[in-house]
């Protein structure tokens, strides 16, 4: 069974990529420091608590384990928090990035998976999304983002690593077994925010923004299902050890949906009325970030399975109320 060193194995998609990976015939091993993650995430799994920063943790982990290919998830994700601590974002996101890369540079590994997003963007002239699309990134996220995606472009060419950027748009939903979840220090993601809101653990739930130029005047996002994005990452990482070319990737649904949709949904859902606050735009928000998903198709012969946006909200509600960490 190939070895495939997964960091940020603990956290959210990390979690549901390395279940998928054990259920077809590969031997996941995680990298999470645990500073977002959660051990109770990856039961019966191999996991090495320590960071990407950490040279020497990276040295035993390629010594001890034959690490065929490298799939990258950890870094920090909070958009306001990048904007507040950038030094924080550079430093994890990109420093230890080039700490992973040296480590792999240094023990022959050049397959590499990486987690970049729809943040890499910035403001839409165009939507849907495609690849093609100007990145112009409009927080420090999103840029250290970016920058990865252009470093992995230089090792490419310079070391030969082989990767590919998987640029996601909102992750969404939970694994339907009901046993691993989103689970975030700070949560901002809008589902978890709303069942919770409506579950009273927490007092309500703010809507960023009434008046965009969009149907019903608030944002509107694309949300794909994690066990369609851990299949994904299972599609990438194949064709890349059979041979596959580079690339970035989209992953997206290429459906919008509205903030004040999403809460309806999971209202209906629910079963129950959420407590919700409207409030003014923030900063940096665009009005619409929907994705092209042609690529995906094409080169990883990649569609999601999860197409209707209420059993997308069925598995994060189930989730909420059947919560161990
Ligand atoms: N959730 C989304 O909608 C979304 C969208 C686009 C891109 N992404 C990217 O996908 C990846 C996973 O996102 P997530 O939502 O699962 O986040 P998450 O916070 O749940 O998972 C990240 C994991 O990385 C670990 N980590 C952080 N720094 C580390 C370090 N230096 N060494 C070892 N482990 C470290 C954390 O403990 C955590 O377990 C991130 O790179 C994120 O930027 C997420």
């Amino acid at each position: 069974m190939p070895n495939i060193l997964v960091t940020g194995g603990a956290g959210y998609i990390g979690s549901h990529v390395v279940r998928d990976l054990a259920e077809h015939g590969f031997c996941p091993v995680i990298l999470d420091n645990l500073s977002e993650g959660h051990r109770e995430a990856c039961p019966g799994m191999t996991l090495v608590e320590a960071s990407i920063a950490d040279p020497a943790a990276l040295a035993t982990v390629f010594t001890r384990h034959r690490i065929e290919a490298v799939m990258h998830f950890s870094a920090f994700a909070y958009v306001g928090e990048s904007v507040t601590d950038p030094a924080k974002y550079y430093q994890n996101n990109v420093g230890a990035t080039l700490t992973l890369l040296e480590a792999m540079r240094q023990h022959g590994v050049r397959t590499f998976l990486f987690s970049s997003s729809c943040a890499t963007y910035g403001n839409p002239v165009y939507t849907p999304i495609d690849e093609a699309h100007p990145q112009n990134p409009v927080n420090p996220y999103g840029r250290t983002k970016l920058m990865v995606e252009q470093i992995l472009e230089d090792y490419r060419r310079a070391y030969g690593v082989r990767y590919i950027a998987l640029r996601y748009f909102n992750a969404a939903g939970a694994h339907p077994d009901g046993t691993i979840g989103e689970s975030h220090r700070i949560e901002t993601h809008l589902i978890p925010l709303v069942l919770q809101a409506i579950k009273g653990t927490r007092p309500s739930v703010s809507l960023f923004g009434t008046d965009y130029d969009t149907p019903d005047g608030t944002c509107v996002r694309d949300y794909i299902h994690v066990c369609d994005l851990a299949r994904a990452h299972r599609a990438a990482l194949e064709l890349l050890l059979n041979g596959g070319e580079p690339a970035c990737i989209n992953l997206g649904v290429e459906q919008g949906h509205s903030v004040r949709e999403i809460i309806a949904l999971c209202e209906e859902v629910a079963g129950k009325k959420a407590p919700v606050i409207e409030a003014e735009r923030r900063p940096g928000d665009p009005p619409s970030l929907v994705a092209k998903a042609a690529k995906a198709k094409k080169v990883l012969s990649f569609m999601p399975d999860y197409t209707d946006m209420r059993e997308i909200i069925k598995t994060a509600w189930q989730w909420e109320n059947k919560r161990r960490y």
